[in-house]
Protein backbone atom coordinates (compact mmCIF):
# COMPACT_ATOMS: atom_id res chain seq x y z
CA UNK A 1 0.00 0.00 0.00
CA UNK A 2 1.00 3.58 -0.85
CA UNK A 3 -0.01 6.37 0.98
CA UNK A 4 -0.67 9.80 -1.50
CA UNK A 5 -1.40 13.04 0.07
CA UNK A 6 -3.12 15.38 -1.82
CA UNK A 7 -3.42 19.39 -1.15
CA UNK A 8 -7.00 20.17 0.18
CA UNK A 9 -8.75 22.84 -1.67
CA UNK A 10 -8.76 23.78 -5.15
CA UNK A 11 -6.44 20.59 -6.24
CA UNK A 12 -8.61 18.05 -4.10
CA UNK A 13 -11.15 18.15 -7.02
CA UNK A 14 -8.69 17.85 -10.04
CA UNK A 15 -6.29 15.42 -8.27
CA UNK A 16 -9.49 13.21 -7.40
CA UNK A 17 -11.14 13.22 -11.30
CA UNK A 18 -7.71 12.19 -12.61
CA UNK A 19 -6.69 9.74 -10.14
CA UNK A 20 -10.51 8.26 -11.26
CA UNK A 21 -9.33 9.00 -14.59
CA UNK A 22 -6.62 6.70 -14.01
CA UNK A 23 -9.26 4.27 -12.28
CA UNK A 24 -7.86 4.83 -8.83
CA UNK A 25 -11.29 5.00 -7.16
CA UNK A 26 -12.17 5.94 -3.35
CA UNK A 27 -14.55 4.20 -1.37
CA UNK A 28 -17.24 5.67 -0.09
CA UNK A 29 -15.94 9.49 2.27
CA UNK A 30 -15.66 11.62 -0.80
CA UNK A 31 -18.03 13.73 0.44
CA UNK A 32 -17.35 13.25 3.91
CA UNK A 33 -15.09 15.31 6.20
CA UNK A 34 -12.56 12.27 6.20
CA UNK A 35 -9.30 13.11 6.39
CA UNK A 36 -7.68 9.61 5.43
CA UNK A 37 -9.33 7.27 2.77
CA UNK A 38 -8.71 4.38 1.03
CA UNK A 39 -9.50 3.28 -2.59
CA UNK A 40 -11.60 0.63 -3.46
CA UNK A 41 -8.55 -2.09 -4.49
CA UNK A 42 -7.36 -0.70 -0.42
CA UNK A 43 -3.51 -0.36 -2.79
CA UNK A 44 -3.83 3.53 -1.93
CA UNK A 45 -4.67 5.34 0.74
CA UNK A 46 -4.88 8.76 0.69
CA UNK A 47 -4.84 11.70 3.52
CA UNK A 48 -6.12 15.14 2.90
CA UNK A 49 -4.12 17.55 4.25
CA UNK A 50 -3.39 21.35 3.82
CA UNK A 51 -1.24 22.38 0.61
CA UNK A 52 1.12 23.41 2.39
CA UNK A 53 2.10 20.38 4.49
CA UNK A 54 2.12 17.92 1.56
CA UNK A 55 5.95 18.08 0.69
CA UNK A 56 6.09 18.05 4.82
CA UNK A 57 4.51 14.49 4.87
CA UNK A 58 5.92 13.32 2.00
CA UNK A 59 9.58 14.51 2.60
CA UNK A 60 9.20 12.88 5.96
CA UNK A 61 8.22 9.84 4.13
CA UNK A 62 4.32 9.71 6.03
CA UNK A 63 3.32 9.93 2.59
CA UNK A 64 4.89 8.16 -0.28
CA UNK A 65 3.85 11.01 -2.75
CA UNK A 66 1.71 14.12 -2.85
CA UNK A 67 -0.56 15.76 -5.08
CA UNK A 68 0.03 19.77 -4.37
CA UNK A 69 0.58 23.29 -6.99
CA UNK A 70 3.37 24.03 -8.41
CA UNK A 71 3.02 27.25 -5.96
CA UNK A 72 3.52 25.31 -2.91
CA UNK A 73 6.66 23.89 -3.90
CA UNK A 74 8.15 27.46 -4.84
CA UNK A 75 7.68 28.39 -1.48
CA UNK A 76 8.89 25.11 0.14
CA UNK A 77 12.25 23.90 0.94
CA UNK A 78 11.31 20.49 1.28
CA UNK A 79 13.51 18.03 -0.78
CA UNK A 80 11.41 16.01 -3.00
CA UNK A 81 11.02 14.11 -6.09
CA UNK A 82 9.40 15.88 -8.51
CA UNK A 83 8.44 13.30 -11.45
CA UNK A 84 5.27 14.50 -12.96
CA UNK A 85 3.46 18.00 -14.26
CA UNK A 86 0.25 16.07 -14.02
CA UNK A 87 -1.05 19.84 -15.91
CA UNK A 88 -4.38 19.96 -13.23
CA UNK A 89 -5.27 22.97 -11.40
CA UNK A 90 -3.68 25.35 -13.82
CA UNK A 91 -3.32 28.74 -12.37
CA UNK A 92 -1.05 31.81 -12.15
CA UNK A 93 1.42 33.76 -9.32
CA UNK A 94 1.08 37.34 -10.42
CA UNK A 95 1.50 40.49 -8.36
CA UNK A 96 -1.09 42.59 -8.61
CA UNK A 97 -2.45 46.01 -7.14
CA UNK A 98 -5.02 48.58 -7.49
CA UNK A 99 -3.03 50.86 -9.84
CA UNK A 100 -1.59 49.31 -13.06
CA UNK A 101 1.72 51.83 -12.95
CA UNK A 102 1.60 50.96 -9.24
CA UNK A 103 5.54 49.30 -9.56
CA UNK A 104 6.51 52.76 -10.50
CA UNK A 105 4.50 55.46 -8.70
CA UNK A 106 5.10 53.50 -4.95
CA UNK A 107 7.08 56.32 -2.88
CA UNK A 108 9.66 54.57 -1.08
CA UNK A 109 9.55 50.45 -0.07
CA UNK A 110 7.07 48.69 -2.08
CA UNK A 111 4.69 47.04 0.83
CA UNK A 112 3.60 43.63 -0.84
CA UNK A 113 1.06 41.15 1.13
CA UNK A 114 1.61 37.83 0.41
CA UNK A 115 0.87 33.85 1.29
CA UNK A 116 4.35 33.16 -0.63
CA UNK A 117 6.76 35.23 0.97
CA UNK A 118 9.55 33.54 -0.73
CA UNK A 119 8.38 33.68 -4.17
CA UNK A 120 7.71 37.52 -3.47
CA UNK A 121 11.19 38.03 -2.13
CA UNK A 122 12.91 36.39 -5.11
CA UNK A 123 11.06 37.60 -7.91
CA UNK A 124 11.40 41.04 -6.49
CA UNK A 125 15.09 40.36 -5.13
CA UNK A 126 16.14 39.42 -8.92
CA UNK A 127 14.66 42.50 -10.11
CA UNK A 128 16.84 44.46 -7.39
CA UNK A 129 13.72 45.90 -6.05
CA UNK A 130 13.49 46.57 -2.32
CA UNK A 131 10.33 45.64 -0.55
CA UNK A 132 8.95 45.07 2.44
CA UNK A 133 6.86 41.72 2.25
CA UNK A 134 3.65 41.28 4.81
CA UNK A 135 2.93 37.72 5.57
CA UNK A 136 -0.65 36.54 5.35
CA UNK A 137 -2.58 33.18 5.54
CA UNK A 138 -5.87 34.38 3.11
CA UNK A 139 -7.58 36.62 1.38
CA UNK A 140 -4.76 38.77 0.40
CA UNK A 141 -6.49 40.42 -2.12
CA UNK A 142 -8.21 42.61 0.65
CA UNK A 143 -4.66 44.15 1.97
CA UNK A 144 -3.95 46.60 -0.36
CA UNK A 145 -8.00 48.65 -0.19
CA UNK A 146 -7.00 48.25 3.55
CA UNK A 147 -4.27 50.26 3.01
CA UNK A 148 -1.91 47.19 4.55
CA UNK A 149 0.12 46.84 1.69
CA UNK A 150 0.76 48.27 -2.18
CA UNK A 151 0.64 45.25 -3.82
CA UNK A 152 -0.13 41.80 -3.76
CA UNK A 153 1.48 38.15 -4.97
CA UNK A 154 -1.07 35.80 -4.99
CA UNK A 155 -2.39 32.90 -7.24
CA UNK A 156 -5.03 33.68 -10.34
CA UNK A 157 -7.38 30.80 -11.33
CA UNK A 158 -10.19 32.60 -13.12
CA UNK A 159 -9.21 36.37 -12.03
CA UNK A 160 -12.83 36.95 -10.39
CA UNK A 161 -11.15 37.07 -6.88
CA UNK A 162 -8.80 39.98 -7.90
CA UNK A 163 -11.63 41.97 -10.20
CA UNK A 164 -13.85 41.85 -7.11
CA UNK A 165 -11.33 43.66 -4.90
CA UNK A 166 -10.51 46.25 -7.63
CA UNK A 167 -6.96 45.01 -8.55
CA UNK A 168 -5.42 44.29 -11.91
CA UNK A 169 -2.29 42.65 -12.85
CA UNK A 170 0.80 44.21 -13.06
CA UNK A 171 2.74 41.11 -13.85
CA UNK A 172 3.32 37.77 -14.00
CA UNK A 173 5.64 35.62 -12.19
CA UNK A 174 5.19 31.73 -12.76
CA UNK A 175 2.71 29.02 -14.18
CA UNK A 176 1.59 26.80 -11.27
CA UNK A 177 0.05 23.11 -12.41
CA UNK A 178 -0.94 20.22 -9.96
CA UNK A 179 2.58 18.09 -9.40
CA UNK A 180 3.01 14.61 -8.41
CA UNK A 181 6.10 14.66 -5.91
CA UNK A 182 7.28 11.22 -4.30
CA UNK A 183 9.74 10.34 -1.25
CA UNK A 184 13.22 9.78 -2.45
CA UNK A 185 13.14 6.83 -0.20
CA UNK A 186 9.88 5.38 -0.85
CA UNK A 187 11.15 6.29 -4.74
CA UNK A 188 13.70 3.36 -3.65
CA UNK A 189 12.16 0.93 -1.41
CA UNK A 190 8.40 0.80 -3.08
CA UNK A 191 9.14 1.47 -6.90
CA UNK A 192 7.48 -1.03 -8.09
CA UNK A 193 4.36 0.53 -6.16
CA UNK A 194 4.77 3.97 -7.29
CA UNK A 195 5.58 3.17 -10.76
CA UNK A 196 2.40 1.89 -11.29
CA UNK A 197 0.65 5.06 -10.04
CA UNK A 198 3.06 6.75 -12.19
CA UNK A 199 2.55 4.70 -15.30
CA UNK A 200 -1.57 4.81 -14.53
CA UNK A 201 -1.51 8.58 -14.68
CA UNK A 202 1.47 9.01 -17.66
CA UNK A 203 -1.15 6.72 -19.95
CA UNK A 204 -3.61 9.51 -19.40
CA UNK A 205 -1.35 11.67 -21.16
CA UNK A 206 -1.34 9.88 -24.31
CA UNK A 207 -5.02 8.88 -24.66
C1 LIG B 1 -6.75 31.59 -4.18
C2 LIG B 1 -6.06 32.93 -4.29
C3 LIG B 1 -7.19 33.85 -4.63
C4 LIG B 1 -8.15 32.97 -5.42
C5 LIG B 1 -7.99 33.21 -6.87
O1 LIG B 1 -7.20 31.42 -2.92
O2 LIG B 1 -5.39 33.28 -3.10
O3 LIG B 1 -7.79 34.35 -3.47
O4 LIG B 1 -7.81 31.63 -5.11
O5 LIG B 1 -8.94 32.51 -7.65
P1 LIG B 1 -9.73 33.23 -8.83
O6 LIG B 1 -8.71 33.93 -9.72
O7 LIG B 1 -10.41 32.10 -9.55
O8 LIG B 1 -10.70 34.19 -8.22
P2 LIG B 1 -7.63 29.99 -2.41
O9 LIG B 1 -9.10 29.83 -2.61
O10 LIG B 1 -6.78 28.94 -3.06
O11 LIG B 1 -7.26 29.98 -0.89
P3 LIG B 1 -7.24 31.12 0.24
O12 LIG B 1 -8.60 31.70 0.34
O13 LIG B 1 -6.80 30.36 1.42
O14 LIG B 1 -6.24 32.15 -0.17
Amino acid sequence: MITVAIGKGRMQESALALLARAGIRLNDGVNSRRLALMDETRQYRFIFVKPADVPVYVEHGIADCGIVGRDVLLESEADLLLPLDLQIARCRIVVAAADPEAMTKVQGMIRVATKYSQIARAHFGARGIPVEIIQLSGSVELAPALGLADMIVDLVETGQTLRENGLTIVEEIAESTGRLVVNRASYQLKAEEVSRLLDMICRLKQD
